[in-house]
């Protein structure tokens, strides 16, 4: 069965330990697999915080008093330049999203958790979404669409050049 939904040019699925070293991982994740879309290093520096975001809270909150837990990390490319991204968890869930989603609201203020991983979330794509369930965990939804590509002319080589000068910085991280 193909995996390949319309306009999709590539996909994929991981599912990791719900443990702190795999934050690095799912951002060394993201890097690796937008790179066929040559993304700007402000955009590619963006996906990887929100992803990290995304991924800490699942495995802070969402499997604080759970162990063995995964998170499930989904990607797709569209043709369009669209990237689409899933993190899923197992874990506690949220019972109420709108005020999770309030910047500065934290259920962990003694973690010195300052509650603005969904903010960075939200102004870091183009649109978020969240559905989760008390006790079933949760689901994020985050799209973002990347700029097109240079088209070649002397201009464009300028910023093609300062594209690929950028990729060999050390990556951005919060
Ligand atoms: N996957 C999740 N499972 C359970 N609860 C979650 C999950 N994600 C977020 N939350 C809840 O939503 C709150 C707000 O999340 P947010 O990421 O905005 O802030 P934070 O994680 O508390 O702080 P920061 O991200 O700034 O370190 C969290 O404090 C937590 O209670
Ligand atoms: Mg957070």
């Amino acid at each position: 069965m193909p995996i390949i939904k319309k306009n999709c040019i590539n996909e994929m699925k991981l599912c990791f330990a719900a443990v702190s070293e795999n934050e690095a991982f799912a951002r060394a994740c993201v890097s690796s697999f937008l790179s066929q879309l040559d993304p700007l290093v402000s955009e590619l520096a963006e996906l990887k915080t929100a992803v990290s975001e995304a991924v800490t809270n699942s495995i802070v909150h969402g499997y604080r008093n759970i162990s063995g837990g995964t998170v499930l990390l989904q990607m797709r490319l569209y043709a369009d330049r669209r990237v689409y991204i899933k993190i899923r968890d197992k874990g506690c869930g949220i019972e109420d999203i709108s005020k999770a989603m309030q910047p500065l609201f934290t259920t962990a203020p003694e973690e010195e958790r300052a509650g603005l991983g969904f903010s960075v979330m939200e102004s870091f794509t183009d649109s978020l979404r969240v559905k989760s369930s008390s006790g079933h965990g949760t689901v994020l939804v985050m799209e973002k669409i990347l700029q097109e590509k240079d088209d070649g002319s002397i201009e464009s080589e300028f910023s093609d050049k300062s594209r690929r000068k950028h990729r060999t910085c050390t990556p951005l991280r919060k």
